[in-house]
């Protein structure tokens, strides 16, 4: 009983042996047999068992949109497993009601577009830090070309990125509590799928030592950053993502009354973690599976490298230059739709719920297979299973059946507040790679995506990399 469907999930998800083609973009089939398997079976929706817990599964655009969408309080993030919770915080994505709308309001100003303009400029000097090096690696060669393990790159900068953009000159220790975060990662995929005996997590395990001091070395470095910050004047908060949040807690007169909106240094060090793991590890993996589509595709890799020589010619390029670029926003919609980082979105209900035809008891778990719905024909057509920026030249809300078909950054109140920011950063690294390389695949690049997560290369994404001319 306490196992549900767990056993029948790993055996299945074992059995995922399947190496696919380069253009073959449906690995649904590793990743989530189960769900492809009992939709058969069953039909939908239907309902499984995940340990001793009921979840539904729905692959419905409007059942997912009314879920979604729904602002009444009673559908809620799905219980997390306190490994998962210590590895991202309790922070805007898991907090609830009056304590959600508080942390939205503080943390909103931080992602606004004139706010994420500025950052464009630390992204690119980041990605050109990275490039620079390559380029060294490469010209060294005579042909002008070096082979990378290009999703390790991606990873390290996209850390350089959120703790520079975080943390402006606290970064270096911003990337010293990554590392923790990073840890407690590990330990948190390693315990997924096992089945969570009630007080196991108090019982001092070798495991569970290890995990409460990363945890401590986390905090403790944390509450260092933020400690620094407060300086004599009280008023050195800077203009990046913590300082701006610090900054959102400053009271303010409103109609003749103090409005405080504030976060307490716990809440403010949960949403640390948040950024850090929200940050780093999606945005690294819509690269990757970027610079994966475009060495498959090397016509649409020259089309976004002309696009970029028009807006920016060589020079250096800014917030405004990277807002320009249509063509390069409409290959990362594609990226998020067949490759998205998030392959679920998950909530349960608070109370017996009706929604559409379907009624789902209270504490039901709800399964939205965003990873499955990208794929779905009625809605994006016969080439849903293929490349195809050009679907959203209208416009995201045109490029299928319904306006919110792209379920890559959720929808509704709970959407990612991160969008513009990650759109920006992977516009300014891809930018930056364009000018400086032509890339194809290498030869020891094997497609095997996986569902760690969040979706993974399982053998890396290793490429060679050619300076142009
Ligand atoms: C390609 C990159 C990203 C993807 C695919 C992505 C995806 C998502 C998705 C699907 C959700 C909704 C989760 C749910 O409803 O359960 C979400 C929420 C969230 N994301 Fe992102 N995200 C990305 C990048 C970022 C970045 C860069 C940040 C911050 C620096 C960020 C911060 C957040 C936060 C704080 C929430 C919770 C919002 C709330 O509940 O109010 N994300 N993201």
């Amino acid at each position: 009983f306490f196992k549900g469907c767990n056993e029948d999930i790993k055996r299945m998800k074992k059995a995922d042996g399947l190496v696919l083609d380069v253009h073959d973009h449906n690995y649904l089939p590793r990743i989530a047999p189960h769900y492809l398997k009992w939709r058969d079976q069953y039909g939908e929706p239907f309902l499984y068992w995940f340990g001793p817990k009921p979840r539904i599964c729905i692959f419905d655009y409007e059942l997912a949109r009314l879920i979604l969408s729904n602002k009444s309080g009673h559908f809620l993030k799905i219980d997390t497993q306190p490994t998962v919770l210590a590895l991202l915080g309790k922070g805007l994505v898991f907090v609830e009601g009056i304590d959600w709308v508080r942390h939205r309001r503080v943390i909103n100003p931080a992602f606004a577009m004139d706010k994420i303009k500025i950052m464009a400029k630390t992204m690119v000097t980041c990605a050109q830090n990275m490039v620079k090096e390559l380029e060294d690696q490469a010209s060294k060669n005579k042909n002008g070309e070096t082979q990378v393990e290009l999703d390790k790159q991606f990873q390290k900068l996209t850390t350089d990125i959120i703790s520079h953009t975080a943390f402006g000159s606290s970064y270096k220790l911003g990337i010293e509590a990554f590392h923790a975060q990073k840890e407690l990662q590990e330990i948190a995929v390693e315990t997924l799928l096992s089945v969570q005996i009630p007080g196991s997590n108090y019982l001092p395990t070798a495991s569970n030592r290890r995990k409460w001091k990363l945890e401590r070395k986390l905090r403790d470095t944390l509450v260092q950053i933020i400690q620094s910050r407060s300086g004599p004047e009280g008023s050195l908060y800077g203009n990046d993502l913590l300082g701006l949040m610090l900054e959102a807690c400053i009271p303010t007169e409103q109609g003749g009354k103090q409005k405080q909106l504030s976060l307490s240094m716990d809440e403010i060090i949960h949403e640390c973690k948040t950024f850090f793991f929200a940050g780093y590890e999606t945005t690294s993996l819509l690269l990757t599976w970027t610079v994966f589509l475009l060495s498959v595709y090397p016509e649409w890799q020259e089309r976004l490298r002309k696009e970029l020589l028009r807006e920016c010619g060589k020079e250096k390029p800014s917030g405004d230059n990277l807002s320009k670029l249509k063509e390069m926003t409409r290959v990362l919609l594609e990226t998020l739709r067949l490759y998205g980082p998030a392959v679920f979105t998950q909530r349960k209900t608070m109370t017996d719920m009706a929604v559409g035809e379907i009624k789902i008891p209270q504490g039901f778990g709800i399964i939205i297979p965003s990873a499955i719905m990208h794929r779905d024909k009625k809605f994006w057509g016969e080439d849903a299973d293929e490349f195809n920026s050009l679907r959203f030249q209208n416009g995201v809300t045109k490029a299928a059946k319904v306006p919110h078909a792209l379920l890559a950054f959720s929808i509704g109140p709970r959407s990612c507040i991160g969008q513009n920011f990650v759109m920006m950063e992977a516009k300014s690294v891809m930018a930056v790679l364009l000018q400086k390389f032509s890339f194809t695949l290498s030869p020891d690049y094997v497609h095997a995506p996986v569902d760690l997560l969040t979706l993974q290369p399982k053998f890396g994404l290793p490429v060679v990399l050619k300076l142009l001319a």
